[in-house]
């Protein structure tokens, strides 16, 4: 019964009809998030990004291009949602001057640059929105090639969220594009190793710790 929306794949930033800047997210792993909050009876809402990903049944999908459209879409899906969770890869930098007509390599000659200004930090943005209210609960990613367990605290932290799901990107098995994933969960009360394996296990175990922070253990009654 819980209303959780999850964003998934990566985004593409247009530099003409025919180009973008995008990243390697496939977006299997918050397909599958989407999939095992589902399973467990929640109503879900998957935000996706340009993937091939098979829409998973039973879930409201909305399809997104671009940073801006995710941020639009998650405008109007958060608003009743107990949970959101942003595994979306999102591009930090989008071309500044996107051109309307395909830009042709006879007029760019052989060298050529792209100026990138920095798009909105959505989930730095949701945190900062929800302010001391701490609702809806708030779970964010961390891709990282080093220190990864550091670089997840300094996250949850500066993107004021309840769940940091860290994965070292650069790892064999892990990260962009496999079906297979090793995480850890680093929140405040601190950080456990998910064992690694298939992305649709992992994410059951990332739904488990969300269900362990919505519905903490109940305190023990004084005898
Ligand atoms: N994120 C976001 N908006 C952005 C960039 C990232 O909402 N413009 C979210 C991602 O969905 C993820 C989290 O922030 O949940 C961390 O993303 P990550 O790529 O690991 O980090 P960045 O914030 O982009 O920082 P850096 O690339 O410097 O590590």
């Amino acid at each position: 019964g819980r209303r959780i929306v999850v964003t998934a794949g990566p985004t593409h930033e247009a530099i003409d009809p025919a180009r973008f800047v995008g990243n390697r997210s496939s977006g299997k792993m918050g397909a599958a998030i989407a999939a095992a909050a589902q399973r467990r009876g929640a109503e879900v809402t998957l935000l996706l990004g340009p993937s091939s990903v098979p829409e998973p049944v039973g879930v409201t999908v909305v399809r997104v291009e671009s940073a801006f459209d995710l941020q639009d879409a998650l405008a109007t899906a958060v608003k009743s949602a107990d949970v959101i969770v942003m595994s979306a890869a999102v591009a930090d930098y989008r071309p500044a001057k996107p051109a309307a007509q395909k830009l042709k390599r006879s007029e760019l000659g052989q060298k050529t640059a792209i100026e990138l200004v920095a798009n909105p930090d959505l989930l730095a943005g949701l945190g900062k929105q929800r302010g001391a209210k701490k609702a809806p609960l708030l779970v964010g990613f961390a891709a990282e090639t080093n220190d990864v367990i550091a670089n997840a605290k300094k996250k949850l932290a500066s993107k004021k969220c309840d769940l940091i799901v860290a994965n070292d990107v650069s790892e064999a098995g892990a990260g962009f594009g496999v079906d297979t994933n090793r995480v850890t969960l680093v929140d405040a009360a601190g950080s456990i190793d998910l064992p690694a394996g298939p992305k649709t296990h992992v994410a059951h175990g990332i739904v488990d710790r969300v269900v362990a922070l919505l519905e903490p253990e109940p305190k023990r009654r004084k005898r």
